[in-house]
């Protein structure tokens, strides 16, 4: 298969040109040109190649069949985020991955690397350590007879081994999925043959070259069961065209029609959100001051009340000049080499199939959309929220997954603050009524806008790449 990136030189900037023609929005561009850094480099560059402007069938959500094609021809061999380094920090722990019907063990080696493994005994195929569960243990052992492997996939215990005088203990070594680590996010790929990670990530690691998460760990790790396809919980969150009416109150305080959306490759976009100002939408016509006072980042610990925003500055520099503070006085980092859109906007990159890493400091978190077993009418979205390490300390414990069902809120999870719940709830809820309306479609098919959907459009394309191919 053909997967060639994107090559990010022969930027097209027809569709900005268009809009810019015909819609008086402000491009993020011009936004950031008002901060008080130049725009990063990063952030400066610009990527999204004409697309076709066809319809997408509503089958790629709701079929059964086309779910099992996923399964066959995409997820076995694609790189999926499964779980951060310090989930798996010392010899012996381990992490188990879960997606449809596979599921995949993670281990740390005497030697500090990662094996992964199929989850699934090799005497009659019970999963050895159970789906969704981490931990620790000083070897591999199945629960139901107790056949036991080392760490390294060798096995080297079986009980009654007088019973096996047919069993090739070789042959019988846990067969291994590849695995790396990359900023300290672990991805698995079960194909053997697939390219290294580094090359199926395409421009993202260079763009996270100055925003590493090495030394930060997940304070907070939330999964909502959701009754959508795992890709109408994906796409919720990959385009702001649904805002006002969704989230009316964001409006005043998020640039959602102003957002950069760019497509890099089959694996990778991304989306750069301005905060700190008004959406073209809003009609309160807010102050600098009103801004600053309504402006929340990521970590509810981040935002403090009050902040004043002198004459001549914006809310977004002085929130940038709070964040470089307070990470320099909470965590001894250094953020005066980040420009401000990088200390306090929404840079969200999308890593095919399935998840959303934010850039920068500002919303440190990771987004998974999964499907939740074999139905295509359900799907577990997983925010992993990630905080710098405490300066002197050694990196604390991830936190352990927080489940909630459909109906339950956000803002009940420990440590969610209130205004960040509500808006997680408002996208989730809108995601059943997608789901069923598609099933009730007489169209069978969605047409997407040209530019804010256009990384939508990216996602099926890849997907039927992957099984077609
Ligand atoms: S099924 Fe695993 S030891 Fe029997
Ligand atoms: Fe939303």
């Amino acid at each position: 298969m053909d997967m060639d990136a994107t090559d990010i030189t022969e930027l097209d900037d027809d569709v900005e040109a268009k809009d810019k023609a015909t819609i008086p929005i402000k491009t993020y561009r011009e936004i950031i040109d008002s901060d008080s850094t130049p725009a990063a480099d990063v952030l400066a560059l610009k990527s999204n190649p004409p697309q076709p402007t066809d319809d997408i069938p509503v089958e790629h959500f709701i079929s059964q069949d086309f779910f099992n094609l996923e399964m066959e021809k995409m997820w076995s061999r694609v790189w999926q985020f499964a779980c951060r380094d310090e989930h798996v920090a010392e010899e012996g722990d381990y992490f188990v991955y879960d997606i449809g019907r596979y599921s995949i063990l993670i281990v740390r080696q005497a030697d500090e690397s990662l094996k992964a493994y199929h989850n699934s005994c090799l005497h009659r195929g019970t999963k050895i350590r159970p789906s969704g569960s981490s931990g620790y243990a000083p070897n591999l052992q199945c629960p139901f007879h107790g056949w036991t492997w080392e760490l390294d996939g060798t096995l080297n215990e079986v009980p009654c081994s007088w019973e096996f005088p047919h069993l090739d203990y070789e042959a019988n070594r846990l067969p291994e999925v590849q695995v790396e680590s990359w900023n300290s996010f672990i991805f698995i790929n079960m194909d053997l043959d697939a390219p290294p990670l580094l090359d199926y990530l395409e421009v993202v690691p260079e763009h996270f070259e100055n925003w590493r998460f090495e030394n930060w760990y997940t304070y907070q790790h939330v999964q909502k069961e959701l009754n959508c396809n795992w890709k109408v919980a994906l796409e919720g969150f990959m385009e702001a065209y649904h805002t006002p009416l969704v989230h009316p109150e964001m409006t005043h305080v998020v640039g959602d029609w102003n957002m950069q959306h760019d497509v890099f490759g089959d694996h990778t976009s991304r989306d750069l959100c301005p905060l700190g100002v008004s959406s073209p939408t809003s009609t309160l016509g807010l102050s600098e001051q009103e801004l600053a006072d309504r402006m929340l980042l990521g970590d509810p610990e981040s935002h403090e009340d009050g902040v004043p925003v002198p004459e001549g500055k914006t809310a977004r520099i002085v929130m940038a000049e709070q964040m470089r503070q307070k990470f320099a006085e909470d965590y001894n980092i250094d953020l005066s080499g980040l420009s401000d859109a990088e200390c306090i906007d929404s840079l969200k990159y999308n890593i095919f199939p399935n998840m959303i890493l934010y850039g920068g400091p500002g919303l440190p978190q990771i987004q998974l959309f999964k499907p939740h077993g074999m139905d295509p009418d359900k799907c577990i979205m997983e925010n992993f929220n990630l905080r710098p390490c405490p300066p002197g300390e050694t990196r604390p414990d991830p936190a352990e997954p927080y489940r909630i069902k459909e109906e339950e809120s956000f803002t009940t999870v420990p440590g969610t603050n209130e205004f960040s719940g509500s808006v997680l709830d408002q996208d989730t809820s809108i995601m059943r009524w997608q789901q069923e309306g598609m099933h009730a479609s007489k169209k069978a098919a969605q047409t997407l806008s040209r530019y804010q959907e256009s990384r939508i459009r990216r996602i099926h394309e890849t997907l039927v790449k992957y099984i077609e191919g």
